[in-house]
């Protein structure tokens, strides 16, 4: 029961299979290895645990709150909540924030899609790692070739967001979830049987502190923030879609176990196979890229239909896992200019298609042609990943903190967290204690730690 008529997430599953395949995506398949491998493992695991649950799971919940409080697009919710305040600009932000990421995320999607091809034309068999390494490289410099898979991506995000929430979210979601963890699973007991996975594990779990330093806390943050889809208003939107009787700690603490369990999971695959076939495992963002076909080399070898079977499997799967992850970012900035703007859903839609696209081409080029025009050191793909999941979203976090901790009537958030009192739910004061003091003195503390002008 909704007081519009807004649509809505069809069940309580649903909801929160939909929140998890938005968290789900490849920042925990390709952007969490790749970050632990160039912070230097097992201690950035932890810190990143620990900004899960000192930051994460109570920004969720505070999104949630204000989604679903105001059932409007992340920007308006704010103009419900705090009318005629600044906070709106903080929705806006978001959905600023959502639109760069996109830019570059579906460039790194397409790149699963070429992945699917090559696996499907067997084509990965017999070479050596340093020649996976080259042909990656080869790969994403090539002017055209990344682009036409990053416009498919586009397309396909596109159409599934046209064609609507219940629909389109919600289905895809509740059959890809599932079969993305059983895959890994199997991955993961095919990856540490590789002859010398000890040294990955070890890499993997076993901390050193001595290594933790202002760049390993703020990745870390970042990749928290990143990976749980928060900072920008994505799971305010979703929750804008929740029923009243959703439970909203309980969703975002599933959504948590889950989404932290995938990067783990993935991190079990990668580092064993990395270190199995002399991959460095601070290379950066190609490393689940040049890792995964050996594992697929390696693991079945002697088997090769099996080989081409399970890894094109995986790679369309990641795929998936990519696509529901898009189509949450898609839908911030679509429900954003639909409401505000009078547009139609369609309308909308195709505006941040194509603003996305247009982003899209220069991220991708940045890594071939346009190389050498860097701003900060930084190439453009490289300077939107930076500036959205290390700076964007953790500011975008912080003042959601602020926001439910300070602004917002207790009433109000007391209300959401335990359904108007029909939840048994415990917790409530650690909650408003971790958004009022924890989340904005952290967030606040690795920012100056780390980047010290701000
Ligand atoms: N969390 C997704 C991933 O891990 C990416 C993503 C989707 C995202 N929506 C977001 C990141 C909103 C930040 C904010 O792949």
């Amino acid at each position: 029961m909704t007081p519009n008529n807004r649509a809505n997430f069809g069940s309580k599953l649903g909801a929160i299979l939909a929140a998890a395949g938005s968290a789900v995506g490849l920042g925990n398949i390709w952007r969490f290895p790749y970050e632990t491998g160039e912070h230097g493992g097992a201690a950035f695991i932890l810190v990143y645990i620990g900004c899960v649950l000192l930051f994460g799971v109570p920004i969720m919940i505070a999104e949630f709150s204000i989604g679903r409080r105001s059932r409007a697009n992340t920007a308006r919710a704010y103009q419900i909540l705090a009318p005629s305040t600044p906070w709106r600009w903080v929705g806006r932000m978001g959905v600023l924030t959502g639109f760069l990421i996109l830019g570059y995320y579906v460039v790194v999607s397409g790149w699963t899609l070429e992945f699917i091809m090559e696996a499907a034309t067997n084509s990965f068999a017999g070479k050596s790692a340093d020649e996976f390494i080259a042909s990656f490289s080869q790969f994403t410099a090539n002017p055209w070739r990344p682009i036409v898979w990053a416009v498919v991506f586009m397309l396909a995000t596109h159409f599934i967001v046209v064609k609507g929430v219940e629909k389109g979210i919600e289905k895809s979601a509740k059959i890809m979830m599932p079969m993305l963890f059983i895959l890994l699973l199997v991955l993961a007991g095919c990856a540490v049987a590789l002859p010398n996975a000890g040294a990955g594990l070890e890499f993997l779990l076993k901390p050193d502190f001595s290594k933790v330093n202002g760049s390993v806390l703020l990745g870390a943050m970042g990749q928290a923030f990143f990976s749980l889809s928060i900072g920008m208003g994505c799971l305010c939107t979703y929750a804008s879609y929740f029923k009243d009787d959703t439970n909203l700690p309980k969703t975002a603490f599933s959504v948590a176990v889950i989404d932290t369990s995938v990067a783990v999971l993935a991190g079990i695959i990668i580092f064993p196979a990395a270190f199995s076939v002399g991959i460095q495992p601070d290379m950066g963002p190609s490393l689940l890229f040049v890792t995964l076909p050996n594992v697929f080399q390696q693991a079945f070898g002697s088997l090769p239909w099996l080989a081409v079977i399970l890894s094109v499997m995986f790679y369309i799967l990641l795929a998936l896992a990519a696509l529901t992850s898009t189509i949450s970012l898609h839908e911030v900035a679509t429900a954003y200019l639909h409401e505000e703007f009078n547009l139609t859903r369609n309308k909308a839609a195709w505006i941040v298609t194509i603003g996305c696209t247009i982003l899209g081409v220069f991220c991708s080029l940045s890594l071939g042609i346009g190389k050498e025009y860097t701003i900060a050191g930084l190439t453009l793909f490289d300077l939107f990943d930076f500036v959205t999941a290390k700076i964007m979203l953790p500011l975008g976090g912080f003042f959601i903190a602020i926001f439910t901790g300070w602004y917002l009537d207790k009433r109000i958030v007391w209300e959401e967290f335990s359904n108007r009192g029909t939840l048994k739910v415990g917790l409530y004061r650690l909650l408003i204690f971790l958004l009022k003091f924890i989340a904005p003195i952290g967030i606040a503390f690795i920012f100056i730690n780390e980047l010290g002008w701000l």
